[in-house]
């Protein structure tokens, strides 16, 4: 089948604003939305600039808007986008970050709000000699929602805090990842992280308003774990 992919193009050398080009691709419906950007970049034009790494929806790295909505373009069937939107499908860089080059945003200021919750392992508790912390299958349970962000950002992009209500705001995926560690049973590092989340900038910009949980593309429940490290928080 043969698809349209309307692009936002953007040289910081060249261009003063952002700017759409078509281009015509021969897809099959079973493809992804990845593949048919590879094809005009290899078939078309070679100065398209976008990120992508695993091509399996692991590194979180090809996020984009995708017909206005943050996806995975690897993890999108052309087919899927097609049959629900039509054949002419938008392709656009995620919002909040500053875009470097066509689809590629600068994630610098995303990482930075990430590694500001701490995210890794505080303990002040001994480790057992000769063994892993040990922890049981329900202790594990508690954090498997959290653990399975790729740190794609797109929650971050849809989020409608970041809009304008408060642009500080360190953002879901943030406090996904601390809360990956406040709820480990083997964290003891709380304390360390609460001038970042026990702050107005931290959980406390949460309006809940879902639009991270509606998009995260590993089904994390975004709203839910905020929520709980708000109540955590609080005590
Ligand atoms: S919480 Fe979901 S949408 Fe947000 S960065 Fe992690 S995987 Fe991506
Ligand atoms: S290319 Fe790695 S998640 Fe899509």
């Amino acid at each position: 089948m043969r698809i349209t992919l309307k692009i936002q193009r953007f040289n910081p050398e060249t261009d003063s604003e952002p700017r759409f080009q078509e281009y015509g691709v021969e897809v099959e419906p079973t493809e992804r939305i990845l593949d048919a950007l590879m094809s005009v970049k290899s078939e078309q034009d070679g100065s398209l600039a976008f990120r992508r790494s695993c091509g399996h929806g692991v590194c979180g790295s090809d996020a984009m808007l995708i017909n206005g909505k943050e996806r995975l373009a690897c993890k999108t069937l052309v087919r899927d986008v097609t049959q629900a939107e039509g054949d002419v499908v938008s392709i656009q860089p995620l919002e909040h970050l500053r875009v470097q080059r066509d689809l590629m945003v600068d994630q610098g200021p995303f990482f930075e709000r990430w590694r500001s919750v701490k995210p890794f392992l505080i303990t002040d508790l001994p480790a057992p000699e000769g063994a892993e912390r040990p922890q049981s299958a329900g202790e594990r349970l508690a954090i498997d929602d959290m653990t399975k962000c790729i740190l794609c950002a797109a929650c971050y992009s849809a989020c409608p805090v970041l809009d304008g209500k408060n642009p500080r705001y360190i953002g879901p995926a943030a406090i996904v990842n601390a809360a990956r560690f406040v709820f480990d049973s083997r964290d003891t590092g709380l304390a360390e992280r609460l001038p970042v989340l026990d702050h107005p900038d931290g959980v406390w910009s949460c309006d809940n308003l879902f639009e991270c949980t509606r998009v995260c593309p590993r089904g994390i429940k975004v709203t839910k774990d905020i929520n709980s490290t708000k109540r955590r928080i609080r005590g």
